[in-house]
């Protein structure tokens, strides 16, 4: 068992859980995007920012990927939590404007405009949720992250019509921007 300290009240929770299931458990709020009970960790959208306040790294942390520790001090809604997660939802927003639900849980925060201009818009946020419900519950790595930079994408091998895809739809259930569209086969 490990003991830790989250907003101030003490937790005793089992060794190997995350910040984030443990708030997720106790009521603690934490916006996500990337995140889903059944697929590894990633920490890709940077919305479960918390602040460890003591700890093996302190600072801000995706609570997603971080794991308790004896002794780790951890608050949700610091400034500077505040502060970065206004600033991601305003990047995720200037990406993504047309992202149903995006918009939805910005609105919660209080976001409710980017001020942040972006060129390619679109729905995909990169978070590579679809990349994992691929790999681990279709177990068939029909889709990936392909090129760099501004360029980055997720996509089948050299963009063809994948031959190893059976068409379960998994990676569009998990999409959490609605990027993806099964379409019938003809
Ligand atoms: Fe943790 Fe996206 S939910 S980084």
């Amino acid at each position: 068992m490990v003991k830790f300290t989250l907003n101030d009240r003490d937790y005793e929770v089992e060794d190997g859980k995350t910040i984030l299931e443990v708030a997720l458990e106790n009521g603690v709020k934490i916006p996500t995007l990337c995140y889903h009970k059944d697929l590894t960790s990633y920490g890709a959208c940077r919305l479960c920012m918390v602040e460890i306040i003591d700890g093996a790294r302190p600072g801000l942390q995706a609570s997603c990927t971080y794991k308790v520790s004896d002794g780790l001090v951890v608050k949700t809604d610091t400034e500077r939590v505040k502060k970065t997660r206004d600033i991601v939802f305003e990047l995720l927003l200037a990406r993504c404007p047309d992202s149903e639900k995006l918009t939805k849980l910005a609105e919660e925060y209080g976001i409710t405009k980017s001020r942040i201009e972006w060129k390619d818009k679109g729905k995909c946020i990169l978070c590579g949720l679809c990349v994992r419900a691929c790999a681990e519950v279709s177990q068939r790595n029909a889709i990936n992250f392909a090129f760099r930079g501004i360029e980055r994408q997720v996509n089948t091998p050299f963009k063809r019509i994948s031959q190893i895809c059976i068409g379960c739809g998994a990676c569009a259930y998990v999409c959490p921007t609605g990027a993806i569209e099964i379409e019938e086969a003809d």
